[in-house]
């Protein structure tokens, strides 16, 4: 039996089981790994191999690419979606083939942002911070329940789909605004004609579109301006996104009633690191944790085992697929 030879880098102590149970389950694939991030540097680590699987936010610059092609390596999965940190010109010189996992698990990260959702309308932080000084009374820390109100999803792509159904399940009204209408949404009436009809009628908002040059800031004062009183708006998809500034002038004047923040703008580097004792790297973000209805959390929507395990997996079975010369299940056109 011919093996293939597979080198993984970047594997983080939550992903090792997953990995270690595929390779049980492929018993012709040699499979190596190591928790270091691909550089020029550590390149060398995967000499011998045919492929390699990462995931990392820095950059993919060209000399790391040079240094795996000067390898033979030019077969990469990504266990992840973004590929904008990866030099795609250089990538196309050296004839790379680039897989990636554009859908690990859409209810990972709509049943976050779900979640969030319910807290704000409950105030849960105000009440457990409450709680926790042992002051019980429930005055003015009241609820708002979920079916009393219209929540519009902005993108209703794989994951805003879910998180349409979880709100419905709540018994909230669900519409949507996405430029490229499914007919079978569109048969049940979710949709709105215009962002413009859908910030006139939601009291929640949620984002799930993509983060391109039409959606960058799409909220800001002008859009803030156009929402109903005391709105919640959601914001787990990608900082760039919102006008965090905007925001911020929003839940000042009371406009806003509450924010979700799981991506920020200015998130790289900051998020995913640990900041005990340290000084805190970013005055605004750290405002925004310390308000009581704002919910901040690091990029961890996708974080469940479930996505882990199928971003592992799938990018192992592309990776497999491209090194045993078959085609990749999800293969980057770049
Ligand atoms: N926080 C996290 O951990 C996390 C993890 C994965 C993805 N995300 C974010 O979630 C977003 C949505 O992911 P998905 O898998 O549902 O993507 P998707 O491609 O399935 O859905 C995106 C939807 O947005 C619509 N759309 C695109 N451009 C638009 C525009 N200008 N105006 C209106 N609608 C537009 C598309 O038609 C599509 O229906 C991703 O782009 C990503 O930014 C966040």
């Amino acid at each position: 039996m011919l093996m293939s030879k597979i080198f993984a880098y970047g594997i983080r102590q939550d992903e090792e089981p997953f990995l270690k149970k595929w390779a049980g389950q492929h018993p012709e694939v040699t499979l190596d790994y190591t928790d270091q991030l691909l550089t020029p540097a550590t390149a060398k680590l995967a000499a011998g191999a045919d492929g390699v699987v990462v995931y990392q936010q820095l950059d993919y610059t060209p000399e790391v690419l040079q240094a795996l092609a000067d390898l033979g390596i030019t077969k990469m999965s990504l266990r992840n979606v973004g590929i904008d940190n990866i030099a795609l010109d250089k990538a196309k010189e050296l004839d790379f083939t680039i897989t990636n996992v554009p859908v690990y698990s859409p209810n990972a990260i709509a049943e976050h942002a779900a979640i969030q959702t319910a807290r704000i309308l409950r105030q849960t932080k105000v009440m457990d911070e409450k709680v926790a000084k042992g002051d019980l009374r429930w005055a003015p820390t009241i609820g708002r329940e979920v079916r009393d109100q219209t929540v519009g999803i902005i993108g209703a792509g794989h994951i805003g789909q879910v998180y349409m159904k979880i709100m419905e399940g709540f018994g909230a009204k669900v519409i949507a605004y996405d430029l490229r209408k499914k007919p079978f949404l569109e048969e049940q009436g979710y949709y709105v004609d215009s962002l413009d009809d859908l910030y006139a009628q939601a009291d929640v908002i949620s984002l799930h579109v993509p983060a391109i040059k039409e959606t960058t800031n799409m909220i800001n004062d002008e859009t803030i301006a156009k929402m109903k009183d005391d709105a919640v708006l959601v914001n787990v998809s990608r900082g760039a996104l919102v006008d965090t500034d905007a925001v911020i002038r929003a839940l000042d004047s009371g406009k806003l009633y509450g924010f979700v923040l799981d991506t920020y703008e200015d998130e790289v580097g900051i998020f995913n690191q640990d900041w005990t004792g340290a000084e805190f790297p970013d005055a605004r973000l750290n405002d925004l944790i310390h308000r009581p209805n704002v919910l901040v959390t690091p990029h961890t929507a996708f974080y469940t085992t479930h996505a882990v395990r199928n971003m592992v997996d799938k990018a192992l079975d592309n990776n497999l697929a491209m090194v045993t010369g078959k085609q990749p299940a999800t293969p980057v056109e770049f």
